[in-house]
């Protein structure tokens, strides 16, 4: 059941205290924490997902198919994330590490949104799309990635190169899953910032968490399969919510509470 919002900080004071007394904290991030620093999410009204088919830009046969055009579809994600700076929410995102003894953030982004903004313990499950590896040995690749012509080889097993991202169909990186499913399940609270969950494995850490006894936090504008479950709702917008969040932790922890 939503816990009662308190009027001057928009948030329960459950949450609150449950948030400011926490030893463990996760959040688990999706692409609407880069919205608002102009990286298109992939469902809803602008996703990508409703311009590209994803069979065609992000999946292994696609890349086989025509490596080019996949290429062609990264290059032109890489640079427009290349051109684009954390938002608020990544910031307060930095903050919480500082406040909270054992945080972890989990993200589903690849844009390496967090890791700019100066997060440190950052769980990639879906890769890093600023990195390049082997898609036959899986050897990281330093070189550059042409715009156009013909493509990089590996130096180590002459393998096509292809973007460090986790494409449809493919299994995530063991280690990052792993850890990211034995930090949901020690979680004492979990914030599902910015996603839909709706994407496997991911989906399935939130309730991993609460099925453990974590207080679930949604954090989106939008309604998701998470909101029925969730123990608290914040209706809004992660850049908008997660600085208001950090500040009224930091008046709480000023009065030593
Ligand atoms: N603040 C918080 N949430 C927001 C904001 C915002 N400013 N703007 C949009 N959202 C929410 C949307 O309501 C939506 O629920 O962010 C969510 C984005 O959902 P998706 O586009 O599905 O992104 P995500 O959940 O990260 O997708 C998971 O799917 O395509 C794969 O690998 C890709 O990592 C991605 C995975």
């Amino acid at each position: 059941m939503p816990g009662q919002n308190e009027p001057e900080t928009g948030f329960s004071s459950r949450l609150l205290e449950r948030l400011s007394n926490a030893y463990s904290v996760v959040a688990l991030t999706g692409a609407g924490v880069s919205a608002a620093s102009g990286v298109p999410t992939f469902r809803g009204k602008d996703g990508l997902w409703n311009k590209f088919d994803p069979r065609e830009l992000a999946s292994v046969e696609a890349f086989m198919k025509n490596p080019e055009l996949v290429w062609e579809w990264y290059n032109w994600r890489r640079q427009l994330i290349q051109k684009v700076k954390p938002n608020l929410a990544h910031y307060a995102l930095v903050d919480l590490e500082r406040i909270v003894p054992e945080f972890h953030l989990i993200t589903q982004n690849v844009d390496n949104l967090h890791r700019l903004a100066g997060s440190k313990n950052v769980i990639e499950l879906h890769g890093n799309i600023l990195r390049n590896r082997c898609l036959a040995c899986n050897k990281p690749f330093q070189g550059e990635i042409p715009e156009k012509g013909a493509l990089p080889r590996c130096p180590h097993c002459g393998g096509l190169i292809r973007p460090d991202v986790v494409w449809f169909g493919e299994v995530l990186p063991v280690e990052a899953l792993e850890k990211a499913q034995e930090v949901a399940a020690e979680a004492e609270i979990f914030l599902a910032i910015g996603t839909s969950a709706t994407v496997e494995p991911a989906a399935s850490l939130p309730y991993l968490a609460k099925g453990n006894g974590a207080l679930l936090v949604e954090i989106n504008p939008e309604e998701t399969p998470l909101s029925s479950v969730a123990d608290e709702v914040i209706r809004e917008a992660a850049d908008q919510a997660l600085p208001r969040l950090i500040m009224a932790l930091d008046r709480l922890r000023a009065k030593g509470m």
